[in-house]
Formats: C-alpha cells, structure tokens, sequence
C-alpha cells in the first residue's frame, strides 16, 4: 500500500498533541473492518441488535414517512442489515445513493445492493461526507431526499463537529428533506461499559488493531503488547473515551519522528457519546431539524429519529 505523507503527518500531528490522539479512521484496515463486524455481534454489544429491532418492529411506519418516490441518501456505504431492512419495504424509490469516502468499499457494497435490489437505481458517490457534495442526478425526478445515518456514527463525532455534519445532512436533504438517524441513549453506566469492554475481548483486540495497522502500513515501531485496551465512560461528558494506554514508559517512533510515553499515559483513539433525547433534539435544532418522530426500544436503549426540515 502506498503510504501518503499527507497521513504520517496527520499521525505525527495527532500524536504531538496533548493528549496524544490517532484519527478513528486508522482502525479499519482489512482485520480491523473484520473485528469492527464481530463486535456488532456481540453480546454486550446492544446498539446493532436493539436499533436493528426498532427498524423491524416500526418498518411500516418509517416506510410511511419516507414516502413514495424519494431518494435515499445514506452517509456511510451501506454494507448493514439495517439498509437491507429499508430497501425490501421502500418499493418505490426514486434512487439508492451511498456515500463514502473508501471507493474500493463503496463500490463492492453498490454491486451487492443492485445484485439483491435489482430494480434499484443505485448511485454511489465518492466523498468525504464532512462537506457538501453535489448529488446523482437519478432517472426517475425523485420527490424528496431522505438522508440515511444508522448506527449512531454520530456520536464518533464531538458536539461541534456532530453540528457540522448534521447542517451537511440538512443541504443534501434540501427543501422538504429529513433525515433518518441511529442514536445511541444514555442509560445505565455499567451497560455502557460493557459494551465496549466485551468479555471476549474483540473491542480490545480491534482498539489495539489500530497500532498494527500503523506498524504495518505507516512506518510505525509500536510495541503493541506494551498497550492496553481501555474504554471508559465518562458520565458528565455522555461519552465513552476509547484509549490505548502504555503499560510501561516506552519510546515509539512514526517514520522519521520519535515520541516518548510514559506508564499509565494513554493515546485517545474514538469518543462515542451517548444522548438524552431532548439533548439530542437541541444539537439537531442548532442544525435546523425538528424532531417529527422518535422510534425506541422498550429499555430505551437506543432511538431512530426522523427529523425534518421544518
Ligand atoms: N458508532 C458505534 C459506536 O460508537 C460503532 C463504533 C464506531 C464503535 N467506532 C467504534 C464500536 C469503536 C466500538 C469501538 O458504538
């Protein structure tokens, strides 16, 4: 793989800081994309299983609110389920436009949708979905454009940026659009770390992932059994800060660049935070949504909004 210099600085950059950091997006090469699969599937694991339950117990009505003819815009290239669960009850949509940043990812998962939805216009798009980017035009004029944004990927975002990405969701649902979204709820703390502390340890395998990934392709001299797998929740904050940490004072170097670590010193590889839902409401009013819908489970575990352009 050709390493850009663009990353290593990016890298270098994010390690500098204080604390050190590494971008989430250097857990998914090929094994981590596999661990990220198996953690979906695991037993602590509720927010996969319980949002995929809120889809299948409230399709109809969600199918409902999308409308006919629409164009379903998901952020996200839409290998999951709960895409599938959709695109089986939207039997009259205008088109299918995934959006993703990995072209390799996003067309595999294209071919997939038109192999099982053939009558499906399906219409990738390549982009860094942090900013606008202009949209297909699809055969058939669609009516609206219904964002689509599962798994509460949200919540890897901080507040200001989530903002940001809700006012993009905002223009490309454009006049009379809504957006589709997975949010993960807070709830009881111990729940919510074990989610992310899994007794399999498959979290902690696809944390410490990312150093490997970064040995490998980037230049890296980790010694990946001298960090530790941390995933804490912070009650204040509404989120769970997802860490490596150095079980001993070390030195690692990326490329040309030497850092030092001490014990107990960690590197900050992903937030998930975790909503009230008028916490929720207020970040997507600050957008410009209104929240017309709010599907839960019976624990109230997890949500799926629909919000609107008002
Ligand atoms: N957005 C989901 C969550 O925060 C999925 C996810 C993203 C995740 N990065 C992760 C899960 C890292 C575990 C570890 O839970």
């Amino acid at each position: 793989m050709a390493v850009s210099n663009a990353e290593i600085s990016e890298i270098v950059d994010g390690l500098s800081a204080d604390p050190k950091q590494i971008s989430p997006k250097y857990f998914y090469d090929e094994r981590g994309s596999r661990l990220f699969d198996d953690i979906t599937q695991l037993p602590e694991y509720y927010l996969t299983n319980t949002e995929l339950g809120i889809m299948r117990d409230n399709i109809v009505e969600i199918v409902a609110m999308v409308g006919k003819q629409a164009s379903l815009i998901e952020f996200g290239s839409g290998s999951s389920l709960k895409t599938r669960i959709l695109l089986e009850h939207l039997s009259e949509l205008a088109a299918y436009v995934p959006v993703d940043i990995s072209r390799e990812h996003l067309h595999a998962s294209a071919q997939q949708i038109r192999d099982r939805f053939p009558h499906v216009d399906v219409l990738p798009v390549v982009a860094d979905f942090t900013q606008t980017f202009a949209l297909p035009k699809p055969m058939v004029m669609p009516v609206r454009n219904i964002v689509y944004f599962p798994g509460s990927t949200i919540g890897n975002f901080e507040h200001d940026v989530a903002i940001e990405l809700l006012r993009v969701m905002y223009q490309e649902a454009g006049k009379g659009g809504a957006l589709l979204i997975g949010v993960d709820l807070q709830k009881d703390p111990d729940i919510i770390e074990n989610a992310y502390n899994d007794s399999a340890g498959v979290t902690a395998e696809f944390n410490l992932n990312m150093l490997q990934h970064l040995n490998r392709d980037y230049g890296a001299s980790f010694d990946v059994d001298e960090f530790a797998h941390s995933a804490n929740y912070d009650e204040n904050k509404g989120r769970v800060v997802l860490e490596l940490v150095s079980q001993t004072d070390q030195t690692f170097a990326v490329g040309d660049t030497a850092f030092d670590i001490a014990d107990g010193e960690a590197i900050l590889t992903e937030y998930s935070h975790k909503y009230t839902l008028d916490g929720f409401a207020a970040m997507a009013g600050t957008a410009g949504f209104s929240v017309e819908k709010v599907w839960t489970d019976a624990e109230q575990l997890f949500s799926v909004q629909f919000l609107t352009r008002p």
